[in-house]
């Protein structure tokens, strides 16, 4: 193909923007983006860490090198969006700390380390002196913690508008529509939006998160295998008398997992549930008490805050919680399943998914995603 490939990208969340933001910026392909509202799903709930260590968990060892390129690409990512288009995604630095409250919380952050060591990750045990240094708004109660210095955060929803704003800068089109169906003609596919008329294009990607299974034309395994994982997340605004503090910080009280992102802005988001139930957009009382208590047991300070916000959103599972990321037909390419990592992953999934458009094959790293695997056993078969 010599003439530049014309190419749809549903959804513009943050998967879909990023790969619209690639293409047009490292290969000047200019894509037409379908959204019916790119602000509204999970990349405007999210936290937005950027947190490989602190993220990283037992049997998803399989995650660890993406994790952490994708950590790395966020800082040439944030550097170019600012130096080269004027636009602040809300990175900060800083690292992440993960506290135990009680003894026998102690044994698991404790078993946690040993994990990350496993691993090769860059992760040291802090007491109680160290940590009131780092982090001055932790309760005193709290005696021990790992820190992590690579680990940092994203405003996601600073980066989220920032790629879709450059993307426009660089001529990607956004058109506020659902597409309801696509179909293969002539060496390319027919899109279909449920308004507007069809048009052809020679390649399409679909990242429409957790409902791309919706899409009439898709393999019956795509919509098989991705699940809605509900999370419920609360913002808070900070204050002079109630500072945000400056970490990523997560905290394990009784078995029970939250963290807490404070932002530049003052911006203090606590998170979050993680719950099988489908698509539940309910803003429960007793998950936003459960959420608040913990916090609070943590970083005291918080109790002091403005609430501003609850919301709930659905991170997009699959059943090895690894996305899919590849072609499944001539031109048919799927930027899905970005499960917990969402926003983390952005930075570097976007990258490969506009080098598979335009060099169909030829990055390595992104086979290990191939949605193949799951295209046997579950509804395979070619697009209909
Ligand atoms: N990565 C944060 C979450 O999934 O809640």
């Amino acid at each position: 193909m010599t003439r530049s490939p014309r190419v749809a990208i549903i959804g513009a969340g943050i998967e879909g923007a990023s790969a619209a933001f690639y293409l047009a910026h490292k290969h000047a392909v200019v894509a037409e983006l379908f959204d019916p509202d790119p602000y509204s799903g999970a990349s405007q709930v999210a936290a937005g860490m950027l947190a490989p260590v602190a993220e990283a968990v037992y049997g998803e060892e399989g995650l660890l090198e993406i994790m952490l390129e994708a950590a790395r690409d966020w800082i040439g990512l944030d550097a170019t969006l600012r130096d080269s288009f004027g636009l602040d995604c809300g990175y900060r630095g800083g690292g992440s700390l993960l506290v135990a409250v009680g003894p026998n919380d102690a044994a698991e952050v404790e078993r946690t380390w040993r994990f990350y060591r496993k691993l090769g990750l860059d992760a040291r045990i802090f007491q109680k002196a160290e940590l009131a240094e780092l982090e001055p708004q932790l309760s005193p109660d709290i005696s021990m913690g790992i820190y992590a210095k690579i680990d940092n955060q994203v405003d996601n929803r600073a980066a989220h508008r920032s790629l879709i704003s450059a993307s426009r800068t660089l001529g990607v089109t956004l058109t506020n529509s659902r597409v309801t169906e696509i179909s293969p003609e002539h060496n390319g596919w027919r899109v279909q939006p449920e308004i507007g008329s069809a048009r052809h294009f020679d390649k399409v990607v679909v990242a429409a998160g957790v409902r791309a299974g919706e899409i009439e034309g898709l393999p019956g395994f795509v919509s098989s295998v991705l699940r809605p994982i509900r999370g419920q997340v609360i913002r808070l605004a900070a204050s002079e008398i109630a500072p945000a503090p400056s970490l990523v910080i997560r905290s394990l009280w009784q078995g029970r997992g939250i963290y807490v992102v404070g932002r530049k802005s003052g911006e203090v988001v606590i998170g979050a549930s993680a719950e099988e139930v489908g698509f539940d957009p309910t803003r429960r009382a007793r998950t936003t008490y459960e959420l608040l208590r913990d916090a609070f047991r943590v970083l005291p300070g918080l109790g002091e805050m403005h609430l501003e916000e609850i919301n709930v959103g659905y991170r997009p599972g699959t059943p090895d919680n690894a996305p899919l990321l590849g072609e499944i037909d001539d031109g048919l390419i799927l930027d899905l399943g970005h499960f917990r990592h969402g926003i983390l992953l952005a930075s570097v999934t976007g990258k490969w998914i506009a080098d598979e458009v335009v060099s169909p094959g030829r990055n390595q790293a992104i086979k290990a995603f191939d949605p193949a695997r799951f295209a046997k056993s579950r509804g395979g078969g070619n697009v209909s």
